[in-house]
């Protein structure tokens, strides 16, 4: 007989499965999570909108995925890496789990010149997986900061793993919320946060579009430093940024590699959001209570969790890197940036608080007194553009609607006069 219903007589099987559930307790983490993450939700409102107007021609400025061709130079360098996998010469199964050598020196030399070595940057199918993994590596004890609004990953994995309280109706129990609004320049009061083990900071950020300054990051890791704290740096945007006084890597701030891990991404650099291929920076320097290394821990979890990313895919990330594979991806970016100050100066035009959208791909559209949801709806229903309600990205981020600004021109310009149509005389 199997030895399994040997160990379980206790498992009624028949009663389990007329009840049509199994004899395996839920994670209660995952019964804490808010209705749905924020993108499903918008994708089911977006369907039910197509299905009681079949022929409105829906534009999309919510989910923030990127729309335009992978650039050739880098498209052809994955073909010719595909090709070659037919042939003995050019085969290879797994690779090394942080990477390969070459793809690691050279985002070292391309991002972090002088600050960061290759030894230090894993390769990794995309920054929301990391983030994932780096969660795995912290458990559930630690106590998290997130700026308020942000990126939801931060906080939703955060309550995966057990770090967090029930929600409360605003938020959740235990997180330590960073305010971000106008009128703190979207850089939080550091002087009222609570310290925390774990600091979750975006710039440029997703959802505001905001961009921290040299002195504001500098304030930062200064708070981190004095507090000990581990400050996760998500610069996921950071070739977005224009103003020369926004650093694009948090090791440019004396004191980081103490304190800092950095994550960042292909995907909206090269249009990789469907290719995968991402980073994250570990300092040898940064070190736990007991003077581990956190890149040991890293290291660990990256070779038991993760089997390197595609060999196919990090072909396509060298190209990235060479000269003509820069061009193309600073030209997709250029290209997107010219979107968003599209977007940016028709909200302008028509009178509304628009922020964001100068160092980063977001508009974030102020809509004081109204909730977020209906302004949301009130888009859909009017223009058929979908948009993403700021209160999906925390409690601040209410009377707020954020933009991407991904999208074929024809489309931003079909969006802007249906926002002209329906808005401008507001
Ligand atoms: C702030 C931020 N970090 C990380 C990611 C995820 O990047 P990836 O596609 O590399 O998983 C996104 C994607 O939208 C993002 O906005």
């Amino acid at each position: 007989m199997c030895p399994v219903h040997v160990r379980r007589p206790e498992f009624d099987v028949g009663r389990s499965l007329l009840a049509g559930v199994l004899n395996v307790n839920r994670n209660e983490n995952f019964g804490k999570l808010r209705a749905g993450y924020l993108f499903p939700e918008i994708a089911r409102r977006r369907k039910a909108h197509q299905e009681k107007h079949p022929d409105a021609k829906i534009i999309s400025l919510g989910i923030g995925d990127t729309t335009e061709p992978l650039p050739k130079y880098i498209a052809d360098a994955m073909a010719r890496a595909a090709a070659g996998l037919a042939t003995r010469e050019g085969y290879s199964g797994y690779g090394a789990e942080q990477g390969q050598g070459a793809l690691r020196e050279a985002v070292a030399a391309t991002f972090y010149s002088g600050l960061r070595t290759a030894d230090e940057i894993f390769i990794s199918d995309g920054s929301k997986c990391d983030i994932a993994r780096i969660q795995m590596m912290f458990g559930s004890k630690p106590t998290v900061a997130v700026q308020d609004p942000s990126y939801p990953v931060y906080v939703d994995t955060s309550v995966m793993m057990g770090m967090t309280g029930d929600h409360n109706g605003t938020g959740f129990d235990g997180i330590e919320y960073m305010v971000c609004n106008p009128d703190n320049a979207f850089f939080p009061d550091l002087s009222k946060v609570k310290r925390t083990d774990i600091i979750f900071f975006c710039s440029p950020n997703n959802p505001t579009g905001a961009a921290a300054t040299r002195a504001q990051l500098t304030e930062l890791v200064n708070f981190a430093r004095r507090n000990g704290s581990i400050l996760v740096y998500d610069a996921a945007y950071a070739l977005y940024i224009s103003n020369p006084d926004c650093p694009k890597t948090i090791y440019e701030i004396p004191g980081a590699e103490e304190v800092a891990i950095e994550t960042c991404s292909f995907s909206k650099y090269a249009g990789f959001t469907g290719v995968r291929l991402g980073w994250t920076v570990v300092p040898k320097a940064l070190k736990y209570s007991d003077g581990t290394p956190v890149h040991n821990d890293w290291n660990r979890v990256m070779t038991t969790c993760f089997n390197g990313a595609s060999n196919i895919v990090q072909a396509g990330g060298l190209a990235c890197l060479q000269p003509e594979g820069l061009k193309e991806m600073y030209d997709m970016i250029t290209f997107y940036k010219e979107n968003a100050r599209i977007l940016k100066d028709t909200f302008t035009e028509m009178g509304f608080k628009v922020y964001g959208g100068n160092d980063a791909p977001y508009i974030w559209v102020g809509f004081p007194g109204k909730p977020s949801w209906d302004v949301f709806a009130e888009i859909l229903e009017r223009c058929n553009i979908v948009t993403t309600p700021g209160s999906g990205f925390g409690p601040a981020g209410e009377g707020f609607v954020r933009a991407s600004a991904f999208g074929s021109r024809e489309n931003i310009l079909e969006a802007v006069r249906r926002f002209k149509e329906a808005y401008g005389n507001k």
